[in-house]
């Protein structure tokens, strides 16, 4: 018996998602087991960059929720309203979710996670903050055991890849943010990107987790790159700085009863590590005890780096499934011996 995803949405996120699914299914012997089972979108009518047979797409996305054949439901279909209830609704019913959607997770996540500890099931979002960026597991598990002090993020993909056209070529902010949109990065409305409102969701939901606790949106400071002109970019580099919308998520005092978080266009000095990440690439910087500085950074925004986060959960959800062949130590001995050898 395979493992059955309900998908919802099949825009930017849903579509590369789809497609990798399709391409990798022969590479790993997991995916063979999962089954793209039903899509759910709101035209039937719009042309589609994948090739799914007619019963799979539908426009009826409370029936996938409710289908007792779907394992795992997949959330990119984005915006508060109905994701929220048809993730709720999901999970009620017993179903694993994998979602993308930060604003969603910022305002209902501790609803949802409510619900889904009742229910005894899964809601994996590592897509939701840094793209194709691994945090959100690395923050929860392997960096656990440290007192996190200050989480430092560029969390936008399209603010960022604005700025740095702006910087490098002289651009018009208009000019590319239409360029942003039209590969993807951007949000279904890019006020969410270019106010700071998408990064203000992303740092409360890493705050969360750095820091333990539920973070309200309406406590994060939020201003986003509108203001930010070229002269302002111009001024900055003269001065040894490049301008970043920086989200800051911040412990004052030890027993975390005072954080700030907050998100800003910053002046960053071009020797700090966060300062030469361009273009579309995000970057977050965790600085706790004992670690130290530990930075992760990758592509922030787009088709296939979202993909790959949120097909990852997709898999690492299928290999927890009673349905699979799990090998519990798939390094080493996942059955591969070309991947698998060490070099003499
Ligand atoms: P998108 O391109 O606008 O796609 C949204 C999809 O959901 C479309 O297929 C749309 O159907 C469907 N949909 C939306 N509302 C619906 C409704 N009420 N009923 C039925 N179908 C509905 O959005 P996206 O860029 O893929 O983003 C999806 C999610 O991923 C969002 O939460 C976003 O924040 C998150 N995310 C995006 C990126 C990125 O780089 N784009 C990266 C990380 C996370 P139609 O196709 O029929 O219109
Ligand atoms: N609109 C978002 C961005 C998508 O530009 O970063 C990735 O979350």
């Amino acid at each position: 018996m395979g493992v059955k995803l309900g998908i919802l949405g099949l825009g930017t996120v849903g579509t590369g998602t789809v497609q990798l699914l399709q391409d990798v299914v022969g590479r790993h012997p997991l995916l063979q087991k999962i089954e793209i089972y039903r899509v759910g979108v709101r035209s039937l009518d719009k042309p589609r960059a994948v090739e799914l047979s007619t019963e799979i797409l539908t426009t009826d996305l409370e029936a996938i929720v409710n289908d007792p054949a779907v394992d795992i439901v997949v959330e990119v279909m984005g915006g508060l309203e109905p994701a929220r209830s048809l993730i709720l609704q999901a999970l009620k019913n017993g179903k694993h979710v994998v979602t993308a959607n930060k604003a969603a997770i910022a305002r209902f996540g501790a609803e949802i996670f409510t619900a889904a500890n009742q229910a005894g099931v899964y809601v994996m979002l590592e897509a939701a903050v840094g793209g194709g960026i691994p945090v959100i597991q690395p923050l929860k598990q392997s960096l656990s055991v440290n007192r996190i002090h200050t989480v430092t993020g560029i969390v936008n993909g399209t603010t960022n890849y604005i700025l740095t056209r702006m910087q490098t070529e002289g651009s018009n902010f208009s000019d590319v943010l239409a360029d942003a949109q039209r590969l993807g990065y951007a949000e279904a409305d890019p006020t969410a990107d270019v106010d700071g409102l998408d990064a203000a969701d992303k740092i409360a939901i890493l705050a969360s987790l750095g820091f333990g606790g539920r973070i309200h949106l309406e406590d994060v400071y939020c201003e986003g790159i509108r203001q930010v002109s070229k002269t302002d970019i111009a001024y900055a580099e003269k001065l040894g700085f490049v301008i970043k919308l920086l989200a800051i998520a911040k412990r004052h005092t030890s027993d975390n009863s005072q954080l700030s978080v907050r998100v800003h266009p910053t002046l960053v000095s071009k020797a700090h590590p966060l300062a030469s990440i361009n273009g579309v690439y995000n970057a977050i910087l965790v600085e706790g005890e004992p670690i130290g500085q530990v930075m992760f950074f990758g592509p922030g925004a787009g088709a296939g780096a979202t993909a790959s986060a949120v097909s990852s959960d997709i898999l690492n959800l299928a290999a927890t499934l009673k349905t699979s062949t799990t090998n519990p130590n798939p390094l080493f001995t996942c059955g591969h011996d070309d991947y698998c050898e060490i070099a003499p």
